[in-house]
């Protein structure tokens, strides 16, 4: 997509996304709080859905991990130990022409000279390091002695609680940790709309293993990932496998490989893989003078396990899936006329509402009891709504625009007016091909919950 066709779709896709209460922005009234966002009624779902579905696969359907929830205020060491005090932080420079405060790598060049991006202005100071993390205190001293961190990713809680969790769950080597929770970064330049956010949530794995399993695993879990991708409606040609060289490698790390989506905005990483060997409970064991070590029994050897992290990021996949959803066809309108539709094309797994139920009239009592008894009989299993408003046409195209993959309409046959045969069937109607089949209310259940799981 050129630049001005992608600003363009994207501006659609945010515009929807707050119109139809997927995301707004964070303290909008106040004029905005750049790099924080809040999911309204709709994007809640979908985001706990993708949160839901990960939990699924990456904790509930295997026995080899175990998961955890940890703070976010950390102690101020974990994160020395870590390395995040010392080195996490991006080089800055500001630009002196239109005082814009940028990250080096956003500088464009010209003839070999740098410039800035927007303003064209070639007067920059020289890069600084500035450190992304968000520091507080805790009770009333502000002073070096009551400093801690937002924390700027999940994974260290996994570090230095492995040894409590590897105890209680008498798990064996490989096994894994995961989290899902917030994460805070003080990026220079929050943008592409959630893409770079200040305060962000990911989803991480940290996957123990003896140091010879180190590089077979990293292979695996990036096959592991890239299903997951597929499975949540991600198709495997828009994701893109970049193998991290060396030189933009940690330096700890034996093996990167990021995981990238086609963004409108261009190919940009959606997950980190990462082979982290044990940098991270070897720097805890010094720093905090306990042993991380595991005792392999069969082995008798004691030894700092290594480890494989696949870390995705929420915020990013939920756009991922927003923007792969998106789609403009052409549907017939009341009276017949075709005009252009927005659907949200979301694998019905991850889908915010899975089903609406319509009565064809809101004043016919016989309908709207029926339509009543069917949500009744689904909500239990599924997020159902229910919407008696507008011709049926309209509420059709609501449920399309938030992606809502089923409708079901309860009309005059459902009541057996027509054909005594057709007495408790309902219309089905499935979101992107638009056709309705007749279904049984007492096969509504099982229908839906094949098709959603
Ligand atoms: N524990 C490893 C780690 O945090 P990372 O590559 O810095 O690695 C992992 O972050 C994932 O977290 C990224 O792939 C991305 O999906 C998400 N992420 C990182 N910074 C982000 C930001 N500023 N806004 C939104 N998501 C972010």
């Amino acid at each position: 997509m050129n630049p001005k066709a992608a600003s363009q779709h994207m501006d659609k896709i945010v515009s929807l996304c707050k119109r139809r209460g997927f995301i707004f922005q964070s303290s909008e009234i106040y004029g905005g709080l750049n790099g924080a966002w809040d999911y309204g009624p709709i994007g809640v779902e979908l985001k706990r859905n993708l949160k839901n579905y990960w939990w699924r696969m990456m904790v509930h359907e295997r026995e080899d991990v175990v998961g955890m929830d940890g703070a976010i205020l950390t102690h101020p060491e974990v994160l020395t130990a870590s390395g995040h005090v010392g080195g996490f932080s991006d080089p800055m420079i500001d630009c002196r022409s239109c005082k814009a405060h940028l990250r080096l790598d956003q500088l464009i060049e010209k003839k070999g000279i740098k410039q800035c991006p927007n303003c064209g202005g070639k007067d920059l100071t020289e890069a600084r390091q500035f450190n992304l993390m968000f520091e507080t205190h805790l009770g009333a001293a502000a002073d070096e002695s009551s400093i801690a961190y937002l924390r700027p990713e999940t994974a260290q809680s996994i570090f230095v609680q492995f040894k409590n969790i590897l105890e209680v769950s008498r798990k064996k080597l490989p096994f894994g940790i995961a989290q899902i929770g917030k994460a805070f970064r003080n990026e220079i330049n929050p943008r592409n709309f959630t893409f770079r956010s200040r305060e962000f949530e990911q989803m991480e794995l940290e996957y123990f293993c003896r140091p010879e399993q180190g590089m077979g695993l990293l292979e695996y879990w990036k096959e592991e990932r890239l299903r997951f991708y597929e499975n949540i409606g991600i198709p495997r040609d828009k994701l893109h496998v970049k193998a991290v060289p060396d030189e933009e490698r940690a330096f700890y790390s034996k093996g990167t490989y990021d995981i990238e989506y086609d963004f409108p905005f261009g190919v940009q990483e959606l997950e980190g893989v990462a082979y982290r060997t044990d940098y991270d409970l070897s720097q805890h064991q010094k720093a905090s003078g306990k042993s991380l070590e595991y005792f392999d029994e069969e082995m008798k050897q004691k030894f700092i396990p290594h480890v494989v992290e696949p870390s995705a990021g929420v915020d990013r996949t939920v756009l991922a899936l927003i923007c792969e959803a998106y789609a403009e066809d052409e549907a017939p309108d009341e009276k017949g006329k075709m005009e252009t539709r927005i659907v949200l094309r979301f694998h019905p797994r991850i889908a915010p509402i899975k089903c609406a139920v319509f009565p064809l009239l809101k004043n016919k009592e016989p309908l709207v009891a029926k339509a009543k008894e069917i949500v009744d009989l689904l909500r239990p299993h599924m997020y159902i709504f229910y919407d008696e408003s507008g011709a049926i046409g309209r509420r059709y195209r609501r449920q399309d625009e938030i992606g809502t993959p089923f409708g079901i309409t309860v009309d005059f046959e459902t009541m057996g007016e027509k054909d005594p045969k057709l007495r408790d069937t309902v219309t089905l109607r499935e979101r992107d091909s638009m056709k309705q089949e007749r279904v049984r209310i007492s096969d509504l259940l099982q229908l839906l919950s094949m098709r959603i799981a």
